[in-house]
């Protein structure tokens, strides 16, 4: 089979990238591209990420100012408000959001909205990659329709469409856009080929699949399997709470198993925009195909349950410890984003801490160095407090959430006067006003006030 002159351009790197969604995870591989050697533009309908990209600014924490103005001053980056700008663009690679609807169903409007515009300037050659995580189908079933109903071009015959899911890991230290292997599948064999060829250009590992289906299912797989296992091993968490037990020990002890187990640890639940969210589009899959569906609801009802097991760790431990009760206590969390080091709080279990323990009466307020201020449930924006003694030694406690590497935890275990650790339960931090969540209670029940 001979090259396509899509291919030729993107061998010789002379192929024009459009990034449309320059987030956390379009602006990394718009990054890539660049780095590659692409002339790569990144189309996004926030004014703010636009103007911060051009200006040499990272607008998303997983990337650095640095690794913009570098592309920028090369003339390898650019971004824009502009959709014209896909009119010299041979390939277009969507990276638009796809959360959930209000109802807890896949919201694909992003998607709908980005095929739309690109459909407007689809040209013949052109090569359409969609990495936004999708339900099984929304490549061969939404955008193809959608490309050539409003373009008047057929897919396969005069333009390519693949799907790529994104796999990046945001704070991932080891596996970042490069060498994390990228899924390829096409609508034909011919846009497989077309789409290997655009990300063998700057990824070490491309894979082909047989069809944008198996792409689209293996993204939710990895995610379902993670979720499936962090429920578990909460349920595990909430089992071994019952019965006195470490469930740390227990996991170190079964993790011995040189094979056929993985550790996951427990949690004060799931969060971020991918966890959370992606096993939704696999039961709304189910559902769609006459399944049930039994493990994901399941397994959303242990989730929902750890930020109440929080609550009630902290409830009990003002209790025992200070003989106050949690309706107007003044509590300070430290850590509110879904994970460390990141400044991103879609679906952060460490918010629904916040909101169930104000809920329930508690005076609560938040630290945290990513997040200068966030919008709780009943749509009050607070403000992140500074760590100072005064913070420290005005409430009756600290909980520990998310655990960011620059804050100094033993100065908080020095000035607090009740800490709740979610962090660890192998090696709790050990003082006589820390009480660690996973470490049976029955062997700290002392009283401090
Ligand atoms: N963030 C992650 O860690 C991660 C990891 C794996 C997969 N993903 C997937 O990647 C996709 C993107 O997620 P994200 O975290 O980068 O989202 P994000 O919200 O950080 O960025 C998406 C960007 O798309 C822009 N946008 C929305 N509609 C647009 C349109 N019609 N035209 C142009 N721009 C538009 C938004 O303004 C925003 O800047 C999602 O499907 C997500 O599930 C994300």
């Amino acid at each position: 089979m001979t090259d396509t002159d899509l291919e030729q351009k993107l061998r010789t790197r002379s192929a024009r990238i459009a990034v449309v969604g320059l987030g956390y995870a379009g602006l990394p591989m718009a990054i890539e591209f660049a780095r590659a050697g692409f002339k790569c533009v990144g189309l996004d309908v926030d004014r703010s990420r636009v103007e911060a990209v051009n200006l040499g600014r990272s607008p998303v924490s997983n990337v650095e100012d640095a690794e913009v103005a570098e592309l920028r001053n090369d003339g390898r980056l650019d971004a824009s408000t502009d959709a014209r700008i896909l009119d010299a663009a041979d390939v277009a690679v969507i990276c638009v959001p796809t959360p959930l609807t209000s109802d807890g169903g896949p919201d694909l409007h992003f998607v709908e909205n980005a095929g739309a515009t690109i459909a407007e300037h689809l040209r013949a050659g052109m090569l359409v990659v969609l990495q936004s995580t999708c339900g099984p189908g929304t490549t061969t079933r939404s955008l193809v329709p959608l490309l050539e109903l409003v373009s008047n071009l057929r897919d396969g015959e005069d333009f390519f469409v693949a799907f790529a899911p994104e796999r990046i890991d945001p704070g991932n230290l080891r596996f970042n856009v490069k060498n994390t292997p990228k899924l390829v599948g096409g609508t034909t064999p011919e846009a497989t080929r077309a789409g290997c060829e655009l990300y063998r250009a700057c990824i070490d590992e491309v894979v082909p699949v047989s069809s944008p289906e198996v792409a689209e299912l293996a993204k939710l797989v990895e995610n379902t399997f993670r979720f499936i296992n962090i429920s578990f091993i909460n349920e595990m968490a909430l089992l071994c709470d019952r019965l006195g037990v470490n469930v740390w020990e227990v996991i170190e002890a079964a993790r011995t198993k040189p094979f056929a187990f993985m550790p996951h640890y427990p949690s004060p639940g799931v969060g971020g925009h991918c966890i959370p969210v992606v096993p939704q589009y696999l039961q709304a899959a189910a559902h769609e195909h006459g399944l049930i569906g039994e493990l994901i609801p399941a397994a959303n009802r242990i989730n929902e349950t750890m930020p109440k097991l929080i609550v009630n760790k902290l409830e009990r431990a003002l209790q025992q410890r200070l003989r106050k009760p949690l309706v107007n206590a003044r509590v300070l969390l430290v850590g509110i984003t879904y994970k460390p080091d990141i400044a991103d709080v879609r679906e952060s279990a460490a918010l629904r801490v916040f909101e169930t323990a104000f809920a329930r009466g508690a005076r609560v307020t938040y630290h945290d160095p990513f997040m200068p201020s966030v919008r709780v449930n009943n749509g009050d924006v607070v403000a992140s407090v500074d760590l100072d003694q005064e913070a420290l030694s005005s409430v009756d406690a600290v909980v520990l959430l998310t655990p960011h590497t620059g804050i100094d935890y033993d100065r908080i275990i020095a000035s607090a006067r009740l800490v709740l650790d979610t962090h660890s339960g192998l090696q709790p931090r050990e003082a006589p006003n820390v009480v660690n969540v996973w470490v049976p209670e029955r062997l700290e029940s002392r009283v401090l006030a």
